[in-house]
């Protein structure tokens, strides 16, 4: 089996970090986003995996490479404008060719479910497995109702009054059947052909649709919110490892990482939290919930429950923020501030908030 892993797109929920850097790099726990999902399809033994890129497509190239470091055979397949997702299933039918494949949307976090929603379909082996997650929140995602027997009876995208609450997780099991269903469906009225158009075309046709329902925890981090969200969750399974340098003055408290070449002096670091390689964090507190990247500079800053990328310099208090690469952030409002800046941007932060 191939995997389609799609890292195209626009992000624009994520500006302006999406300006300079595909969404699906972002990092959360200070490891790109794409790299979960890859490493958990990996995971479940499938090698060759194409990945649809766009405008980005050099960026995601030089992060993956041919995707050899992963174990991986990684091929890219362009899309030339974000035309949906059943755009991208259309772009890849040589690469896909005849076979059952697994969809991957890249800036999905899904833990421990790939394995169990491969096994769900090898069983019962229907034309085409979406996978669901239960949220309390179902007129925010594209929903499904599913009958007892697994079978998919129906779609809803963010239905105001929804029928179900088992909100579409970003992992499908397509057969061949798909390739059928993606040129039958039109462009929707945002100009995409959406995938969901292309199941409720598998299923108005007769091909049976079913859904694993994934109990584990699952993240889409297109949104600031959600992102930050994600960097909680993964940082809650840290465990403490201090291979940079602390000095006699420093409290580290609880699962805190430090990586190597990282200096930390005159501070206080609440876990979870990491700071990355070879960042100076100083006079500052750190954490809890906060991704300090590779070659930060941080100095006489409070930051918790954040992510500050990687070469970015901090000099002032910040919560619930995302700070992109090589961004500044200097002075202070007297009390921590949320800030998203997009890469080498600056923000100078002088008086008091009202
Ligand atoms: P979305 O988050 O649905 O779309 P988007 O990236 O355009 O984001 P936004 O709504 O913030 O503008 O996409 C899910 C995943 O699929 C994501 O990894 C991007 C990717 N994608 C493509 O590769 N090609 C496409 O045409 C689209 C729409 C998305």
């Amino acid at each position: 089996m191939k995997a389609l892993v799609l890292a195209g797109g626009r992000g624009t929920r994520l500006r302006p970090l999406t300006h300079t850097v595909p969404k699906q790099l972002v990092p959360v726990a200070n490891k790109p986003v794409l790299l979960y999902g890859l490493e958990a399809i990996r995971d479940v033994g499938i090698t060759d995996v194409g990945v649809v890129v766009g405008d980005h497509g050099p960026a995601i190239r030089d992060a993956l490479g041919n995707g050899g470091t992963l174990g991986l055979d990684i091929t890219y397949l362009h899309q030339h404008a974000p035309l949906g997702l059943a755009h991208c299933v259309m772009l890849s039918q040589d690469y896909l060719g005849n076979a059952d494949f697994l969809l991957y949307l890249g800036d999905n976090v899904i833990i421990d479910g790939l394995g169990p929603l491969l096994d769900a379909f090898w069983h019962s082996r229907p034309d085409a497995m979406v996978m669901t997650g239960k949220v309390a929140n179902p007129s925010e995602y594209g929903v499904a109702q599913v009958g007892p027997d697994g079978v998919v009876t129906g779609l809803e995208e963010k239905p105001a009054d929804p029928r179900s609450d088992l909100a579409l997780v970003g992992a499908y099991v397509f057969t061949p059947a798909i390739h059928q269903a993606v040129h039958s469906v039109k462009p929707s009225w945002r100009n995409e052909r959406e995938i969901t158009h292309a199941i409720e075309w598998l299923m108005r046709n007769g091909w049976r649709v079913e859904a694993h329902l994934h109990g584990g925890y699952w993240k889409d981090t297109g949104r600031v919110e959600d992102l930050l969200e994600c960097n909680r969750a993964v940082l809650d399974t840290a465990e403490r490892s201090i291979r940079g340098q602390v000095d006699a003055s420093c409290e580290i408290r609880g699962p805190v990482v430090i990586e190597d070449g990282a200096e930390v002096s005159g501070s206080r670091i609440t876990g979870p939290a990491v700071i990355g390689f070879s960042a100076v964090v100083r006079d500052s507190r750190i954490g809890p919930y906060t991704s300090i990247g590779t070659d930060c500079d941080i100095v006489g800053a409070t930051i918790e429950n954040s992510v500050v990328c990687e070469g970015s310099t901090v000099r002032g208090s910040l919560r619930d923020s995302l700070i992109g690469r090589q961004a500044r952030v200097n002075g202070d409002f007297g009390r921590p501030t949320c800030l998203v800046l997009g890469d080498h941007s600056e923000a100078r932060l002088y008086g008091s908030a009202s």
